[in-house]
C-alpha cells in the first residue's frame, strides 16, 4: 500500500475566483511518475451506498480532470456489485457532458453485501487487474469508505471522495449532498410552517441522517423550528409537547418539531405518543417524514463546487500515488485523512448547537 498521509494534509485544489485564474493553473504540469510506481494510464470511478446530490458534478469532474492527464476513465455502474461483475464502461469527456446539474448519479449505485465478504473483494481486483485499471476512485459514505479502505489494505491504489446527505463521515466538515439535502428540508419546514400558521396546527417533520442528527439540527436551526430530537440527545416526548404547547402561549402562530429519523423517538414513535396522550396534551401533531426527497433534484451550487473540487482533487492524489486517503474538505481546504482513520469511524455532531437552538426556538 502506498505511504499514508498525515490526517487532514491539505493539498492544493481548489477552485479558482475567475476563468482566467482557471486558465492560469489548469492543466496543470504532470507530477514526476513516483519512484518505483508506473505512471497511471487507466483509472476507474464507482459511485457507492445511498446517491447524494452532487455525485454526478464529482463523476464528471474525475472523468475530466483524468482525460486532461492522458488516463482512460472507465465509470464502473452499480458501485461495488458492479465493480465484482465487471460492469464497466469508458467514459470520455462529452460522456459527463451535462450532468453537473443532474441528481442521483449516472453510474447508478447500490450497497453490495457481496463486496463485504473478502471473496468478493478479491474478485473485485481481479477485474481492476483484468482492464489494466491501475487506481480507483470511491464517491460515497461511511460503508463505501470502508469498502475503499479494505481494497487500499490488500494494495490497491484507492481514493474516496467524501459524499453522503447524513455528514457523519470522519475526514471531512461537509460531505457532498448536505447542503442540497438540507435545502429540500428547510424548504418543506418553510412550507409547513406557512399551514400551520394558517390552521393554528403542530406539526412533526422526520428529516433522514440514519443515526446522525445533523440534517435535523441544522435544518431545525435554519427553519426557525420549535423543538428538535436528534439520536445524540435523548429527548423526552413530554419536553417536545411542552415547548409546542408554550410556543401557542408567547404568542407564535406555528409549533414544529423537527425529528431526526435515527432519534429514539421518530416520527412514528412520537405520533404514536401524541396520539395516545392527545386528550391531555390538548392539541393534534399532523405528521410530515421526507424521506428519500432529501436525496433528490438537483445540487445546489455549494453541492456541485465541492463535488467538483473533490473529483479533481482525488485524481492529483492519484497522479501524486498518494492513495489510501479520503479527500474532503476542512476549513474551506482540500485535505486527505487515510482511509484507515475514516473507515469504522463517525464524524461527532457538534452538540452545542443544540443549546443555541434551545435559545432560539423561544
Ligand atoms: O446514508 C444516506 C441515507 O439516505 C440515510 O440518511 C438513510 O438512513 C439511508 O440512506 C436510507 O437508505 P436506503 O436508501 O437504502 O433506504
Amino acid at each position: 500500500m502506498d505511504a499514508q498521509l498525515p490526517a487532514a494534509a491539505p493539498i492544493s485544489v481548489g477552485l479558482p475566483a475567475s476563468v482566467s485564474e482557471y486558465t492560469q493553473v489548469w492543466p496543470q504540469p504532470q507530477p514526476a511518475p513516483v519512484r518505483g510506481r508506473p505512471p497511471i494510464k487507466r483509472i476507474a470511478v464507482l459511485t457507492s451506498g445511498g446517491d447524494a446530490p452532487g455525485m454526478n458534478a464529482a463523476i464528471r469532474s474525475v472523468v475530466r480532470t483524468g482525460v486532461e492527464r492522458d488516463w482512460l476513465v472507465f465509470g464502473v455502474k452499480h458501485g461495488y456489485a458492479g465493480l465484482i461483475a465487471d460492469d464497466m464502461a469508458i467514459l470520455g469527456r462529452r460522456d459527463v457532458g451535462g450532468i453537473i446539474g443532474q441528481g442521483g448519479t449516472m453510474l447508478g449505485s447500490a450497497r453490495s453485501a457481496e463486496f463485504r465478504a473478502e471473496a468478493g473483494r478479491r474478485q473485485a481486483l481481479d477485474v481492476l487487474a483484468g482492464r489494466g485499471i491501475d487506481a480507483l476512485v470511491v464517491i460515497g459514505g461511511n460503508g463505501s469508505q470502508s469498502g475503499a479502505n479494505a481494497l487500499a489494505e490488500l494494495g490497491f491504489p484507492v481514493v474516496g471522495v467524501a459524499s453522503t446527505i447524513d455528514n457523519d463521515l470522519f475526514g471531512s466538515e461537509v460531505t457532498i449532498g448536505v447542503d442540497t439535502a438540507m435545502n429540500i428540508a428547510l424548504e418543506a419546514i418553510d412550507r409547513l410552517k406557512t399551514t400551520a400558521s394558517s390552521h393554528h396546527r403542530a406539526f412533526l417533520i422526520e428529516v433522514m441522517g440514519r443515526d446522525c442528527g445533523y440534517l435535523a439540527l441544522m435544518s431545525a436551526i435554519a427553519g426557525g423550528a420549535e423543538a428538535v430530537a436528534i439520536p445524540e440527545i435523548e429527548t423526552d416526548p413530554e419536553a417536545i409537547s411542552e415547548k409546542l404547547r408554550t410556543a401557542y402561549a408567547r404568542g407564535k402562530p406555528h409549533a414544529l418539531v423537527v425529528v431526526a429519523e435515527g432519534a429514539k423517538y421518530n416520527a412514528e414513535r412520537l405520533a404514536a405518543y401524541f396520539a395516545e396522550n392527545r386528550e391531555r396534551l390538548g392539541f393534534d401533531l399532523r405528521t410530515t417524514i421526507l424521506g428519500h426527497v432529501q436525496r433528490g433534484g438537483a445540487p445546489t451550487a455549494a453541492d456541485r463546487l465541492l463535488a467538483t473540487r473533490l473529483g479533481a482533487a482525488a485524481t492529483e492524489q492519484l497522479a501524486r500515488g498518494e492513495t489510501g486517503v479520503l479527500v474532503g474538505l476542512s476549513k474551506n481546504e482540500i485535505v486527505a485523512t487515510p482511509l484507515a482513520d475514516v473507515a469504522g469511524k463517525r464524524k461527532p455532531l457538534d452538540v452545542s448547537l443544540v443549546a443555541l437552538a434551545e435559545v432560539l426556538e423561544k
